[in-house]
């Protein structure tokens, strides 16, 4: 049972600058609601009843987002509006969901998801980078089947224009289990063109097993000086652990950047 997920949220969002110059990139909202709100229905609806979020203290912002009850309290006392009312509600549901844990310098995915480990009970977790949102259909819940189906990790894959592969976790495919799933041989952050091993790219999704941890524990740098997930799940697989790359349906909007974070707005519009 996938009952818990971590959010790494303390990034400097610095893609979305100046948006995110006093505001974390999380907050803003899309097509009326804030992006993580997004990836909170996702992960309610797939079943967690546990998130923790990663955020650093510059972030603060979020957690007084989400423990913000006692000042909807206090307007509701003065304004019986049923909408304000169905907000404050919304909020007290996700509050008693979320628990912070902080990551202060931006060490990386890997050192984000090390953070959040004394939470972790079960022998599964989810992971979700909020800048990924997959719209009309719940990646996550679908992953939670593949991962019951196989009983291993599972993480979300799309095919990417070649030329921007450098941009992405890249996989090398073993063989194709089922119509949506395949087995990962292999997975390599960022490569450049000439080394990548496909254009088949590791989407923020991830299920993984809290063995992790341990990997992460001894995980050296890599690109850019960062802790990286995607090196500690290479030598996961190369310690011969079965990770499952899922081919999601719905519609990947990408929100890190200023143009994506645009279109993204637009698109969630045009549901
Ligand atoms: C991260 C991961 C990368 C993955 C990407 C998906 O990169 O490191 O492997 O393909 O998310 O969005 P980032 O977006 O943090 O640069």
């Amino acid at each position: 049972m996938i009952k818990q997920a971590i959010i790494p949220l303390a990034g400097l969002g610095t893609r979305l600058l100046p948006l995110t110059s006093v505001f974390p990139k999380e907050l803003l909202p899309m097509n009326g609601k804030p992006g993580i709100e997004y990836i909170l229905d996702e992960c309610i609806n797939a079943g967690v009843n546990e998130i923790i979020f990663v955020i650093s203290k510059k972030k603060e912002i979020i957690k007084k987002y989400f423990n913000n009850d006692s000042f909807y309290r206090s307007i509701i006392k003065k304004k019986n509006d049923p909408r304000i009312i169905k907000e404050y509600k919304k909020i007290l549901f996700f509050k008693k969901k979320i628990k912070f844990v902080y990551q202060n310098k931006p060490m990386g995915t890997g050192d984000a998801v090390l953070k959040a480990k004394k939470y972790i009970k079960s022998k599964y977790f989810l992971m979700l980078f909020a800048d990924d949102l997959i719209m009309k259909t719940n990646c996550s819940k679908a992953m939670i089947k593949a991962h019951k189906k196989y009983n291993c990790s599972v993480m979300a894959s799309m095919n990417v224009n070649k030329n921007t592969v450098n941009r992405w976790g890249i996989y090398s495919v073993d063989k194709k289990l089922d119509k949506f799933n395949f087995k990962i041989s292999d997975v390599i952050e960022k490569p450049d063109l000439l080394n990548a091993p496909s254009n088949n790219a590791v989407i923020g999704r991830y299920i993984l097993s809290k063995k992790i941890f341990t990997y992460l524990k001894n995980q050296a740098k890599g690109k850019d000086g960062e802790i990286h997930i995607t090196d500690a799940i290479r030598r996961m697989i190369l310690d011969q652990n079965l990770f499952i790359g899922h081919k999601f349906k719905g519609k990947y909007l990408d929100c890190g950047s200023m143009n994506g974070f645009i279109k993204s707005g637009i698109e969630i519009f045009k549901l």
